[in-house]
């Protein structure tokens, strides 16, 4: 009798040792069983995780809980005025923030933010409502340090009713899985039908993280676990095997602009991947077309004369896992590289001592200009500020100084 308590006791404990154990390593990611979630990554890539996770891309959605929110909520600057009875103010409850509508002094609607986009410049947010995201009418701006309207909203009315569709989350996270519930529609390519879509919050991946880029890596990291002693990579895309577009490719998916037609959705995307059978281009790369600073990167940098010499990738003068450098004088070097024994005129080195000119190529040749898609109203004013980028079509530009 005490043997077989003892004996049951002894399984009870192996059962609970095995299912604890189990518990700990059950990671399940939403995109399925072939995804590893980047967490499962520092083990082995410390460098590139540490980086990586500080960096923008990784933010470029966020829940928004405090810490993850910018901007101000109890000090002065936390009010938007749209007349002399209504306004909207960022307001802090617990741990929740909202933005709250007061009509003559009274509360009449209070909204709550949910998810963010955004880190470096700008954040907008985001709330529920029916399955679906809703931007909230105001945004923050690091420029002006302060709250302004968020793009394309007016400045003398609050709207609340600006759907925020899963192909903003195609390009600010990593997964996010929607039903579409208009049995109507069977055109795959109709861009409104996503309009439709009834969004699972469950399935959610915040920001782009490392497998959005490199791929499904399960398979990866379950063979290294089991092979410790290989350190050649194993079931998982180098990018140092990928030819040029290919490489292109995996940052224009994002950074080309949404003017093409959807072919595929961006979450199918893989590296190695051609971008052409996810999107047929409706406008042509010649040096005079017009695209804007924001988020289209590639194809200015496609007009540029240096992205000829078909060397030339977004890697070039970008580490994949980090911001981009603010330290100019870095990408001097990077310029020099191809531009050995260069000479500028007599006119140029007044406007500047070659010295000077030696760490600033980018000052002159890819200036700060003001994006035609975004801008944005301050509070009581009907003044419309830009929102500033530097282009990446490289060429000159006489009147860019300094
Ligand atoms: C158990 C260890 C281990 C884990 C966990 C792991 N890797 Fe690796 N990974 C390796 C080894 C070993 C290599 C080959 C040596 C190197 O490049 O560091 C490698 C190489 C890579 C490369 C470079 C491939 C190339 O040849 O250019 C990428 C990209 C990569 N891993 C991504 C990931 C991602 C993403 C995750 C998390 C989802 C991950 N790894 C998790 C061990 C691991
Ligand atoms: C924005 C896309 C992007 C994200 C996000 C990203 N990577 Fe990479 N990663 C790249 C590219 C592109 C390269 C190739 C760089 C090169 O060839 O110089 C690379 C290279 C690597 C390598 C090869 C060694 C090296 O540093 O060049 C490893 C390992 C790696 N990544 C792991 C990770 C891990 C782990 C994460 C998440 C913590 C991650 N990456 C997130 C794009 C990305
Ligand atoms: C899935 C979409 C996606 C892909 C793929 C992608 N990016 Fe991005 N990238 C973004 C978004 C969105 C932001 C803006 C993030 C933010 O500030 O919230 C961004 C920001 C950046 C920034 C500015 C970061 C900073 O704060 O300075 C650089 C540089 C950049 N990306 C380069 C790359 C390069 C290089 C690649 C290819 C290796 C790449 N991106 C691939 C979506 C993407
Ligand atoms: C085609 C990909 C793409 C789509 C679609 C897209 N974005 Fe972006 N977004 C980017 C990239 C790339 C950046 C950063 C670089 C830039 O501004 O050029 C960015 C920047 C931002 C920023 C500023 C981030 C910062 O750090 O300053 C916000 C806010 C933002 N996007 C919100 C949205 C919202 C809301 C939608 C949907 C209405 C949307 N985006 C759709 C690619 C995209
Ligand atoms: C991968 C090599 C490469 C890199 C890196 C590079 N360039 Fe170039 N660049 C070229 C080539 C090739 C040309 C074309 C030369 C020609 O047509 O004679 C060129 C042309 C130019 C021109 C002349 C443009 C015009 O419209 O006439 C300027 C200005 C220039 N580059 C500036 C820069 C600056 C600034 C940087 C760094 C931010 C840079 N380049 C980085 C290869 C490069
Ligand atoms: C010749 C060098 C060079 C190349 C190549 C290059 N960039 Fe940049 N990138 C820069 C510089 C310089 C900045 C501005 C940094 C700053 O002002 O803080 C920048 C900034 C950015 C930003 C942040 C925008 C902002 O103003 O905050 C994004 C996003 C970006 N690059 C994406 C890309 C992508 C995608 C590619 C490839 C299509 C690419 N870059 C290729 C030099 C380069
Ligand atoms: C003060 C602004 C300024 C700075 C800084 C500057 N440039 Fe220029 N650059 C110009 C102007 C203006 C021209 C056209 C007139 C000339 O050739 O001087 C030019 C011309 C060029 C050309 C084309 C020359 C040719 O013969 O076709 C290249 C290439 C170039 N610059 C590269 C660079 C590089 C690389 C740096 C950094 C080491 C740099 N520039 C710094 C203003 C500048």
């Amino acid at each position: 009798m005490k043997k077989a308590v003892f004996l049951l006791t002894l399984t009870l404990l192996a059962i609970l040792f095995v299912s604890c154990n189990n518990k700990s390593e059950e990671y399940i990611d939403p995109r399925g069983t072939d995804y590893a979630g980047s967490e499962s990554c520092i083990q082995c890539h410390k460098v590139q995780s540490e980086m990586a996770f500080k960096s923008s891309h990784f933010k470029a959605t966020a829940p928004a809980i405090l810490g993850n929110v910018s901007g101000d909520f109890d000090s002065k600057n936390h009010t938007f005025i749209y007349d002399k009875d209504t306004k909207l103010v960022m307001e802090k409850d617990g741990d929740s923030l909202y933005q709250v509508l007061y009509k003559n002094g009274k509360e009449t609607a209070r909204y709550k933010f949910e998810i963010v986009f955004g880190t470096k410049h700008a954040q907008t947010s985001v709330y529920w409502k029916d399955n679906n995201t809703y931007e909230l009418p105001v945004s923050f701006y690091h420029s002006i340090n302060n709250w302004a309207t968020s793009p394309g909203f007016p400045a003398d009315k609050p709207y609340f009713d600006r759907m925020v569709v899963k192909d903003c989350y195609s390009c600010h996270s990593s997964n996010i899985s929607s039903r579409t519930v208009n049995q109507n529609s069977t055109d795959r390519n109709f861009m409104s039908m996503e309009v439709e879509d009834i969004i699972n919050k469950k399935t959610i991946v915040y920001g782009i993280d490392c497998e959005r880029c490199h791929g499904p890596a399960k398979k990866h990291v379950d063979f290294h676990l089991k092979n410790p002693n290989v350190k050649v990579a194993n079931s998982i895309t180098s990018f140092k095997t990928l030819n040029r577009q290919q490489k292109l490719d995996a940052c224009a998916l994002c950074h080309a602009g949404n003017d093409g037609m959807k072919l595929k959705s961006r979450f199918e995307f893989k590296p190695g991947d051609n971008l052409s059978e996810f999107f047929r281009e409706t406008k042509s790369i010649t040096d005079t077309a017009k695209f804007d600073v924001h988020g289209n990167q590639f194809r200015l940098m496609a007009q540029s004369k240096c992205f000829n010499s078909q060397k030339m990738d977004c890697i070039t003068c970008h580490n994949p896992h980090e911001n981009a450098s603010k330290n100019m004088a870095s990408y001097s070097k990077i310029c020099m590289s191809c531009h050995q024994g260069l000479k500028h005129n007599e006119t140029t080195l007044k406007t500047m001592p070659e010295k000077l000119l030696a760490s600033n190529c980018v000052e002159c040749h890819m200036p700060k200009q003001a994006s035609n898609a975004i801008n944005f109203q301050l509070s009581n004013s009907k003044q419309l500020s830009n929102y500033i980028l530097r282009t990446h079509k490289i060429g000159i530009y006489p009147n860019a100084k300094k």
